[in-house]
């Protein structure tokens, strides 16, 4: 077991994934995918930010949480948990402003080199993801580890309780 530092100054609730899509199957099937995806999304995010609360910096510290673009446009299990971390951050923001620390929650599209989808994207695929975007390219981790880079900074401290969508303009606005 690592030795935790004394105080976090930032946390990034990343681990995440996507089970499995189960078009059909009994209801036992469905609430075992179910019950899946919320121990691989939610949970992780939840039990690490209230272990790790006594030790966060007050004020100051930050706890950025990964969702998807899935939240927002559905996609099953995998979007519901999504949606659920979100809904989450609002307590979580009003539980640390008092504190001088801040939740918030960026939101990505598509991110392209990841193991999310099991493998590499075919280039018909990655064609297809790029049509949707406004900005013609699909994501990098990059992207997603600029608005975290943001949200962690000095210039962020007025920030908090919000989703930064990196998307590429996937979908607007929301
Ligand atoms: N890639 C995308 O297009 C995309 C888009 C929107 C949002 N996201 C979100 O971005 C985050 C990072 O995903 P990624 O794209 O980097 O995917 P990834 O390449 O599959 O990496 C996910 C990482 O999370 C770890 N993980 C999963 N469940 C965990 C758990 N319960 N406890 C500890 N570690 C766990 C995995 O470890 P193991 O390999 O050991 O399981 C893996 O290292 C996720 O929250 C994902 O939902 C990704």
């Amino acid at each position: 077991m690592p030795e935790l530092p004394e105080r976090v100054d930032v946390l990034v609730n990343n681990a995440g994934g996507r089970g499995t899509p189960v078009a059909e199957g009994s209801l036992k099937e469905v609430a075992e995918r179910w019950r899946k995806d919320f121990d691989t999304n939610v949970l992780p995010a939840v039990l690490l930010t209230e272990a790790l609360l006594p030790r966060l910096a007050s004020p100051g510290g930050r706890v950025i949480t990964i969702s998807s673009v899935a939240a927002l446009r559905g996609n099953g299990a995998y979007g519901a948990m999504k949606a659920a971390l979100q809904a989450w951050n609002h307590t979580l923001a009003g539980q640390l402003g008092p504190r001088g620390a801040t939740a918030n929650v960026v939101v990505p599209g598509y991110v392209a080199g990841t193991e999310l989808f099991g493998g590499p994207a075919t280039e018909e695929e990655l064609a297809r993801r790029r049509a949707q975007t406004l900005v013609g390219r699909v994501g990098e981790p990059e992207d997603v580890a600029a608005a975290v880079a943001f949200l962690a900074g000095p210039d962020a401290g007025y920030v908090t309780g919000e989703f930064l969508n990196v998307n590429g303009g996937t979908l607007l606005g929301r």
